[in-house]
């Protein structure tokens, strides 16, 4: 079977490298991909925002099974293009994402709340605003307590959100989304939310609509800088499991937000299928959705998939006939971090253009790429802000720890930045995963 990833980031290389190790798969293809997957699979050429030519690449190079990585295309409707290709071939294949609509979730933050609140599920309050609605907007802000967090209501590149201290700056930042539209002319609406205080974590579901598939959790580190301190970014590690993720934690989940979604989905509609990214807040044990993302994550993914030591294609191929149930995921109870290590001045501007020098990469850990390029045949250089994800396997987080840092160890590059404390929180909730299970578990199937 052919497959093809569709991204470039470390996500995509690492969901690359699950797809090759199925025995169903012969050939991997990764469009655009980036340095990494150029060496371990073969890159094709593809403009994700233009629909036609995927179909016509997949045509080509008879694909039979796509995973769409990033939320743009699967927002703007590439699995209903797809699914509805006037070319029966093109509707055979196996693409792994959700609809436009359901897709929604993601690409309008008010979608999202309207739908949580029709079913239910705990989360922040919030007021949404239009763009002729800013002295209304100013004043209820003015009048909410801090902090107060202020969200784009569409997609924005992880920039949308600011979590604002004082008023003035929620004001500012509203100010850059309704009346400088910063983030798009057709996303200068805006959400006012209440602070969910807690711990943030991030669980993954895979789901054919009708049947849900729990995934490994992870926590992902969103500040630049170590201790929590600077602006957010894509996400500079992450780890899995995370202790207080406990089988009464996860029943709550599926309970309070699981099922009342799927629900209210199935009433409106909407056949949700693929993976599901539920960004939690852990409020005093109980959670709460901070937001829903229609993917996996980045670098959670890379994470994750080390603790799903299975063959994932068979599950995958199920979806679109909804047979899900006929298939189980195992999860590891081993534990994975991984460390991302970012270009100079990120997450600002960039600087591009750096020789890499990548040494021996142990056995117990993986190097995964993100923004590197090949420029010639044998030079990698950084061509974004994230550039890799340097994953480390173990019995428990601090070795995976001790993994991923003894990869960091082997990569250079001028400028290069990373966390040197991703996971120390993790360490302290340790003992208490010591004594958690320590088998193989199987994922439990739910009906939904
Ligand atoms: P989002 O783009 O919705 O993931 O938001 C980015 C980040 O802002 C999240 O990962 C949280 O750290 C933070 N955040 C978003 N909404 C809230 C909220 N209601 N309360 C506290 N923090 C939030
Ligand atoms: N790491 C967060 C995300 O992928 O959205």
């Amino acid at each position: 079977m052919k497959t093809l990833v569709l991204g470039q980031g470390g996500r995509e290389h690492a969901l690359a490298r699950k797809l090759a190790e199925s025995p169903l798969v012969s050939m991997v293809f990764v469009g655009p991909g980036n340095g990494g997957t150029a060496t371990q699979f073969t890159n094709l050429e593809v403009d994700l925002d233009n629909f036609e030519a995927i179909a016509a690449l997949l045509l080509l190079q008879k694909i039979d099974l796509v995973v769409i990585g990033p939320e743009k295309p699967l927002v703007e409707g590439l699995v209903d293009f797809l699914n509805s290709h006037p070319n029966p071939r093109i509707r055979e294949i196996h693409v792994i994402g959700p609809d436009k609509a359901c897709a929604q979730l993601e690409g309008s933050k008010a979608f999202s709340k309207l739908i949580m609140e029709k079913a239910g599920i705990p989360t922040a309050k919030a007021k949404k605003f239009e763009s002729n609605e800013w002295q209304l907007c100013k004043k209820y802000i003015e009048n909410h307590p801090l902090p107060v967090v202020i969200k784009a209501d569409g997609l924005a590149s992880g920039k949308g959100v600011a979590v604002c201290f004082s008023h003035q700056e929620a004001i500012e930042f509203s100010s850059r989304i309704l009346l400088d539209s910063e983030f798009g002319e057709d996303n200068n609406h805006l959400l006012v939310e209440e602070f969910l205080d807690g711990i943030e974590v991030s669980m993954f579901l895979l789901t054919d609509g009708k049947h849900v598939v729990l995934l490994p959790e992870a926590k992902d580190y969103k500040r630049i800088f170590d201790e929590d301190k600077g602006p957010n970014t894509g996400g500079m590690g992450s780890i899995s499991p995370v202790s207080f993720v406990n089988e009464e934690f996860k029943k709550k989940v599926e309970s309070k937000i699981i099922d009342p979604l799927f629900k209210t989905l199935q009433e409106e509609n909407h056949l949700y299928k693929g993976f599901l990214f539920i960004g939690l807040m852990n409020c005093d044990g109980d959670p709460w959705v901070i937001e829903f993302n229609v993917r996996l994550g980045d670098p959670e993914t890379q994470t994750i998939l080390q603790r799903i030591p299975g063959d994932l294609v068979p599950s995958l191929l199920s979806i679109k006939e909804g047979n899900l149930d006929h298939h189980s995921i195992e999860i590891s109870p081993c534990a994975a971090a991984t460390v991302v290590l970012c270009s100079e001045n990120y997450p600002g501007n960039p600087v591009l253009g750096k020789e890499i020098s990548i040494g021996e990469i142990p056995s117990t850990s993986i190097l995964y790429h993100s923004a590197s390029r090949l420029n010639g045949p044998s030079k990698l250089v950084n061509n974004g802000g994230r550039v890799f994800g340097c994953t480390g396997i173990g019995e428990s987080i601090q070795i995976a720890l001790t993994h991923a840092y003894q990869c960091v160890s082997q990569v250079t590059f001028e400028g290069v930045q990373y966390r040197k404390d991703i996971g120390q929180d993790g360490l302290e909730w340790i003992s208490k995963l010591e004594n958690e299970a320590s088998q193989l578990k199987k994922t439990t199937m739910k009906s939904v």
